[in-house]
């Protein structure tokens, strides 16, 4: 076991262990705001939003980004995973959790940790886009740009990520390191 930074010690046993902080708390607290002031001014104030996470990365992003949004909104959640324990993904995305909420006729905001290949998105952009949302977005803690073909575009995006596998802020590897309070590199 060793120590990362600031007294938090990272889990035991594992064979890989992050190496940087790439952001740290301060950092992301700082951005959350941000994103969350442009999302607030962005939607109609009248007009149902559902704010929908995708688990199970995005659930600390989810939950910072939700309490400092200024408006009406609902929460449910998107259950889907293409990695498993590896640190490529297998290219083949399952959806194991639908949301309860409807969709239709509502805006709904599609909160992501990251986007990496961009499988993600395009199995969700298609499955979501088939219900009929008044409008259907999607903010990104952290975008890789390596995918080229996007079916939808994030239209907020916490950082420009660098091309490692990050963990922390509710990233894995393997299960580990999701409760990191910043984000940090292997
Ligand atoms: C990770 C991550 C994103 C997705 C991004 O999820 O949380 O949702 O992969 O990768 P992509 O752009 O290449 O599709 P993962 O499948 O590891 O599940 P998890 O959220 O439960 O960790």
């Amino acid at each position: 076991m060793s120590e990362l930074k600031d007294g938090h010690w990272l889990t035991q046993a594992v064979e890989t262990e992050p190496k940087r902080v790439v952001y740290s708390e301060e950092t992301i607290a700082r951005r959350v705001l941000e994103i969350a002031d442009e999302i607030t001014n962005f939607y109609p104030p009248d007009e149902g939003l559902l704010v929908l996470g995708l688990l199970k990365g995005s659930f600390i992003f989810l939950s910072d980004l939700v309490r400092a949004i200024n408006r009406p909104l609902h929460v449910d959640f998107i259950v889907a995973s293409s990695y498993g324990a590896g640190t490529t993904t297998s290219g083949n995305v399952k959806l194991l959790y639908d949301p309860m909420a409807p969709i239709e006729g509502r805006h709904v905001l599609l909160v992501e940790d990251i986007v990496d290949s961009g499988n993600t998105i395009n199995r969700l952009a298609e499955a979501l886009g088939h219900r009929r949302p008044a409008s259907l977005e999607i903010c990104a803690l952290l975008h890789k740009h390596l995918a080229t073909d996007l079916s939808l575009v994030p239209r907020w995006v916490g950082f420009d990520a660098p091309p490692e596998f990050l963990v922390g802020y509710g990233l894995d590897h393997a299960e580990d390191f999701r409760h990191l309070p910043f984000v940090a590199s292997l």
